[in-house]
């Protein structure tokens, strides 16, 4: 990597842990005192979000299912932030959940400005062996989650008061990435909806943005999607960047669409990928490979 790209990329860790250390590049104080709901918060991208978020000053709820996990990391986020980390369990198939959550988010910190729809499930599978079950669970988790809690969101705050929602997508529908036709689906339709939304909401103060993030190193979906093979063989020689992507420059990206250094964006959706989706292959044949050898590793 040329030595100036190098000095550009931002410190990130592998794991789901905290930053061990952190340089900010926007004004500290940009999201002060604002609050966030980040579903999906408790690992990965939504994690890195959650942190830089509140390293801004804003407090934040984390909201997924796995309550223990939640816990565990929004005291690892408050102890680095010295802000507020409230832990939701919410699954965001089932709105009831999310309402409670909302009810429970604004009765503990009385407002809502930013909404981060970044739950998503996904996995490798050809189209034909996807069973029915499998593509309708992924829609429901990506397409209908963020419906779902976006309206939440929307009814108990932002349509009074205003707001900034920001859905975490995916390049796979852009060339029909192979394997890849439930989350390609989802993220195509999540796309459509923040332009949607985006139109209905502008009037009532609410912008609707994404970030269609790239390969990101040290996160599930990386792991599911065949990145660390790729990895441990060195070879992004295929993304013009040459790299993968790092959480931290995912969450710079949100943080921008968040907040007021965006002002005058909404309906539009940020590509953050080396310029992967561009040039990366699509090869079926090499994919299906990978995903039949994972298959026989796990039996
Ligand atoms: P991740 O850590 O697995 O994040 C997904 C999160 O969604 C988890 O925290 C999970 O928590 C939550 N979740 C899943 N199903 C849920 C449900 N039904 N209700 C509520 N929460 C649910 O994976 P990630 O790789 O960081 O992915 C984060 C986002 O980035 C996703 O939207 C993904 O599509 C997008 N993305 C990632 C990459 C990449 O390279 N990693 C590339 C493109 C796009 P629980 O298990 O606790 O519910
Ligand atoms: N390949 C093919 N099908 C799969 C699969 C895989 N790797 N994993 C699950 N499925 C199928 C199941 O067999 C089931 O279909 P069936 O009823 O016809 O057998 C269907 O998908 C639902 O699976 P289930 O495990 O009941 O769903 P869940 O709601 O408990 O979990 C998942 C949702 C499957 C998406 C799960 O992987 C998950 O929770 N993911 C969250 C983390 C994640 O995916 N991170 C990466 C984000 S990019």
């Amino acid at each position: 990597m040329a030595e100036a790209q190098r000095n550009e990329v931002p410190e990130d860790v592998g794991s789901d842990d905290c930053l061990t250390s952190y340089t900010h590049i926007y004004a500290p104080d940009l999201l002060k005192n604002q609050v966030a709901f980040i579903t999906g918060g408790g690992s990965g991208i939504g994690l890195r979000i959650a942190e830089i978020f509140m390293r801004h000053g804003c407090d934040t709820v984390i909201a997924s299912r796995n309550l223990d996990k939640l816990k565990e990391a929004a005291k690892a986020l408050s102890a680095v932030s010295g802000r507020r980390c409230l832990p939701m369990c919410i699954d965001v198939r089932q709105p009831d959940t999310i309402v409670a959550a909302v009810e429970d988010t604004l009765k503990e910190f009385g407002r809502i400005d930013i909404l981060i729809n970044n739950a998503a499930g996904n996995f490798l599978c050809p189209a034909s062996s996807l069973s029915f079950n499998a593509f309708k669970t992924v829609l429901e988790i990506d397409t209908m989650g963020t419906f779902n809690t976006s309206k939440v969101v929307y009814e108990k705050w932002f349509k009074e008061h205003g707001g900034n929602i920001v859905n975490i997508s995916a390049t796979l529908a852009y060339r029909g990435q192979a394997l890849q036709v439930h989350a390609g689906s989802a993220k195509a339709a999540n796309d459509a909806m923040t332009k949607h939304l985006a139109v209905e909401w502008g009037p009532n103060g609410v912008r609707v943005n994404a970030v269609a993030p790239g390969p990101i190193s040290g996160t599930e979906g990386f792991r599911r999607l065949g990145g660390s093979s790729v990895e441990a063989l060195a070879s992004f020689h295929s993304i013009p960047l040459q790299r993968a992507g790092n959480k931290t420059e995912m969450a710079h990206c949100t943080l921008f669409l968040a907040s007021r250094a965006s002002s005058y964006m909404t309906g539009a959706i940020l590509v953050a990928d080396g310029g992967a989706w561009l040039t990366s292959p699509n090869d079926f044949s090499t994919l299906l490979g990978y995903w039949s050898s994972e298959k026989k590793r796990d039996k």
